[in-house]
């Protein structure tokens, strides 16, 4: 059985009252039989737990820092966000790997981190237009996933592909590109769901949904108003044929 999740990825927006209000939405509007995750910014995520355990909303962190513990100023560790209610972290998001420098290295650590305590993982993964330019997408993609996967037990695991290129543009990767990509990646993790990421938007989820290996998405700007998102989550029921959409 295939597994099908639509994940919202609020990254650093919001004010506590805000975030407080999106997600009261969410847990009122929000009706679906895919697993819905919503990763709000670390700060929220205890007011946002308590918000969401009435419902079956699940919770992730966006980042963790690989150390259990210790002289890290500023940093979060794996079981501080379990402790939270987080059922998943997202590791080496884009973002993370460009703005922050994140090395392949410290996203395997990260995401080894995360599995030891009990989290489910979303490892993104994607490659940049120069390196789509110079054909080499399919060995970035490659590369980011065995060095983020190398000895790790695949059953916590859940992969996103969002190419860089594609994210907060407002145009999402087409359907060539993304089959192409999920169906090299289906190869490389069998039984792991595949996520697209970049630029998801009602207009667009059907589509994308009806792609054979797009076994849910990675939401960022649409997923601020649970409107959009909701949206979402019904046009990909619609185009699984799953749920009550
Ligand atoms: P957008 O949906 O805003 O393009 O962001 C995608 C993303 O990075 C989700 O993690």
């Amino acid at each position: 059985m295939r597994r099908f999740i639509v994940a919202a990825n609020w990254k650093m927006h919001f004010v506590l009252e805000e975030a407080l209000n999106v997600a009261r939405d969410m847990a009122k509007d929000i009706k679906a039989s895919v697993e819905v995750i919503v990763f709000p910014p670390a700060v929220f995520i205890h007011p946002v737990f308590e918000i969401f355990k009435q419902t079956h909303l699940k919770l992730g962190a966006q980042n963790i820092y690989f150390e259990q513990k210790g002289a890290f100023t500023g940093e979060i560790s794996a079981a501080m966000v379990k402790s939270l209610g987080c059922e998943y972290v997202i590791v080496g998001h884009s973002e993370r790997r460009h703005i922050f420098s994140e090395s392949d290295i410290e996203v395997h650590k990260k995401v080894k981190a995360a599995i030891e305590n009990d989290l489910k993982v979303v490892v993104c993964v994607g490659e940049t237009l120069k390196e789509r330019e110079q054909n080499k997408a399919f060995d970035v993609v490659e590369r980011q996933i065995v060095s983020a996967l190398d000895g790790i037990d695949l059953e916590k695991v859940v992969v996103a592909y969002e190419p860089v290129w594609a994210i907060g543009t407002g145009v999402a990767a087409d359907v060539k590109t993304i089959t192409q990509m999920h169906n090299f990646i289906r190869e490389l993790v069998e039984n792991v769901p595949i996520l697209y990421g970049g630029s998801v938007k009602d207009s667009n989820a059907f589509e994308l949904g009806n792609i054979d290996n797009v076994d849910g998405f990675l939401v960022g700007s649409a997923s601020l108003k649970s409107d959009s998102f909701s949206n979402i989550i019904a046009a990909f029921e619609k185009a699984k044929g799953v749920g009550s959409a």
